[in-house]
């Protein structure tokens, strides 16, 4: 079938099942275009929550997915590529979690979205990269752990001088990138302003004019006044920044900000997962009564 054809039956099938599609940013240029919503995994969790559709087709990766069936339990929600998971969150398992509390009772977890429904359960507060600052402030005065990145973790922890305990978790695509590079990109690139993730080490943050999550990113390029940027996260986020910055010129660090995991979900996986009802997002009622509540502790701490 060739492309027009596809988005046309795609546009056929959502109507037919009264179904959105959610996708993130770091998704191929072509998804992101043919979806309802496209956004960081903030604002993708709202959206999930407060949709009227009996179907959400989550283009993104295991997690995301995951926590839009927390929120909207009465949904079918569908994961095109059933695979598509990110590495981060498997570097915890809820039993590490279970072990590590029994040990260290006295400390509050706070677990990154970027994590499973079982470890979100253990979790006293769920954060995402855009309100991870914000939701740790209210937490000055506890003991903490954070799970499970060590490098988000480590960026708050000396943000607000926190007693702070980092999984050494870690994204094995922004976790590569190196000062060195950043050296080498800065003398190529002189005038440009340096943004990053806060999945990426702390050295390299230290370099940054700015660190902020994808929306934070794509909002600076948008309001600051520089005209170019080397970009310190996944290549599709560029694909927004064209749109919403047209005149900014903005670079990617290195073609290897690419997430595999991302980069699975392909216009023939959503034609199939509307066609096919493929792959149905399933929680343990349990866990995921657990992980709704570390949500919507988020929810409401990120709305005040
Ligand atoms: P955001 O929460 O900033 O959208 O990022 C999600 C992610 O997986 C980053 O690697
Ligand atoms: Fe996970 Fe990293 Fe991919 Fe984000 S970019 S989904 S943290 S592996």
């Amino acid at each position: 079938m060739n492309r027009r054809m596809m988005i046309k039956e795609i546009n056929a099938l959502k109507q037919a099942r009264n179904a959105v599609i959610l996708a993130h940013y770091y998704q191929y240029p072509e998804v992101q275009d043919i979806a309802d919503f496209v956004g960081d995994s903030y604002a993708l969790s709202r959206k999930a929550a407060e949709t009227e559709a009996d179907t959400i087709v989550f283009c993104g990766v295991h997690f995301m997915a995951e926590t839009a069936k927390l929120l909207s339990p009465e949904k079918t929600v569908l994961l095109p590529e059933a695979d598509a998971g990110c590495p981060m969150a498997d570097r915890i398992t809820a039993d590490d979690l279970a072990r590590y509390k029994a040990e260290n009772p006295e400390r509050t977890v706070v677990c990154y979205v970027n994590s499973t429904a079982g470890v979100k359960a253990l979790s006293d507060v769920c954060v995402t990269s855009a309100n991870a600052e914000k939701i740790l402030a209210h937490y000055q005065d506890h003991r903490l752990l954070y799970v499970p990145d060590k490098n988000l973790g480590n960026y708050v922890k000396r943000k607000f001088n926190l007693d702070l305990e980092a999984w050494p978790g870690f994204c094995c695509i922004h976790n590569d990138l190196t000062v060195e590079l950043v050296t080498t990109m800065r003398k190529r690139y002189p005038d440009a302003a340096l943004i990053v993730h806060p999945e990426a080490p702390l050295d390299v943050l230290d370099e940054a004019d700015y660190v902020g999550g994808t929306k934070g990113l794509i909002e600076y390029v948008k309001t600051s006044p520089h005209s170019q940027y080397l970009v310190g996260t996944e290549e599709g986020l560029l694909h927004e920044m064209h749109k919403t910055a047209p005149e900014k010129d903005v670079i990617v660090l290195t073609p290897d900000l690419r997430c595999y995991d991302m980069k699975k979900t392909t216009l023939e996986s959503v034609h199939r997962a509307l066609k096919t009802n493929t792959h149905a997002i399933e929680v343990d009622p349990e866990v995921a009564q657990g992980a709704r509540r570390a949500i919507d502790k988020m929810m409401a701490l990120s709305e005040q």
